[in-house]
């Protein structure tokens, strides 16, 4: 197996590995790499929606999503999907997964199942690398800070993907969620401080209001995106991406209207994030 880093700060291609098959030394050097790298590419796989989900299960546990369609005999897999005629596509602004939930779910398993003639990549971005680019004055000021998350605002009925042509294709839009975690967390197996808001779902510090976190959170979630920190994957058929959102932040890319593309996804359990 062998990996090589696909930006200075974020993200690793593994080569070398059939990941339906792979060791258990081979699944726990992935590990490590995702934990470390925020994401991890897997080129020209073999991947059937069973050895998808033999895959999570083995790796630690599957949270089945709340919103997005389910594939009708396997409904582990959720459908991540842009018809041609559609506008707006899911996760195309930057956000990390469930950080609304109060255990949040460690990453995911993405499959390119159909892809556009062009366009359609997925950039992740480094929350490690941006803790450790802030100032001192500003990692003073948010040491101890816990922060509120929810999703209600995307979700529900009336909420941002329901204003969009997205909207038709989603459940659980009656779900209320709500959690608290530390702006900065130790990440659960590395021990890296990462930084841990972000604007998908991320409303306000606790003991202040949205109004009076603005300044401040705006000013993290700036800093939080400079190239530096990010990587960039250009999918194939036979792509397969695995990421950490305790590392990392994504962003899917909705530059290919007109076309069909189908991703299936599978999100993997996680453990409770603590400073
Ligand atoms: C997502 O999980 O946010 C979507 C990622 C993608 O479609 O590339």
């Amino acid at each position: 197996m062998k990996l090589t880093p696909m930006a200075p700060q974020c993200g690793v291609e593994v080569s070398g590995v059939a990941l339906a098959n792979c060791s258990d030394a081979e699944m726990d050097a992935i590990k490590q790499a995702i934990y470390e790298h925020g994401v991890a590419v897997f080129r020209d796989q073999e991947f059937s929606p069973e050895d998808h989900i033999k895959f999570g299960r083995r790796w630690g546990g599957i949270d089945v999503n709340n919103y997005f369609p389910l594939q009708e005999e396997f409904n582990e897999i959720a459908i991540v999907k842009k018809e041609p005629d559609q506008q707006t596509n899911i996760g195309g602004a930057w956000h990390t997964d469930h950080s609304y939930d109060q255990i949040p779910a460690m990453g995911s398993v993405l499959v390119a199942r159909h892809l556009p003639p062009s366009g359609g990549d997925t950039m992740w971005a480094h929350m490690g690398a941006a803790y450790d680019s802030l100032s001192d004055d500003l990692k003073e000021q948010i040491e101890g800070l816990e922060a509120y998350h929810t999703a209600d605002h995307v979700y529900e009925e009336g909420g941002l993907y329901a204003q969009t042509d997205m909207g038709k294709n989603l459940r659980g839009q009656d779900l209320k969620t709500g959690a608290i975690h530390p702006v900065v967390i130790r990440h659960p197996h590395t021990g890296r401080k990462m930084l841990y808001v972000n604007s998908g779902f991320t409303i306000h510090f606790v003991g202040q209001t949205r109004e009076e976190s603005l300044p401040l959170l705006t000013k993290l979630l700036d800093a939080a995106l400079t190239e530096t920190n990010q990587c960039r994957l250009q999918w194939k058929p036979g792509t397969i991406a695995i990421w950490d959102n305790r590392t990392t932040w994504h962003n899917a890319m909705n530059d290919y209207q007109g076309h069909y593309r189908e991703m299936h996804r599978i999100t993997l359990s996680g453990e409770a994030l603590a400073a």
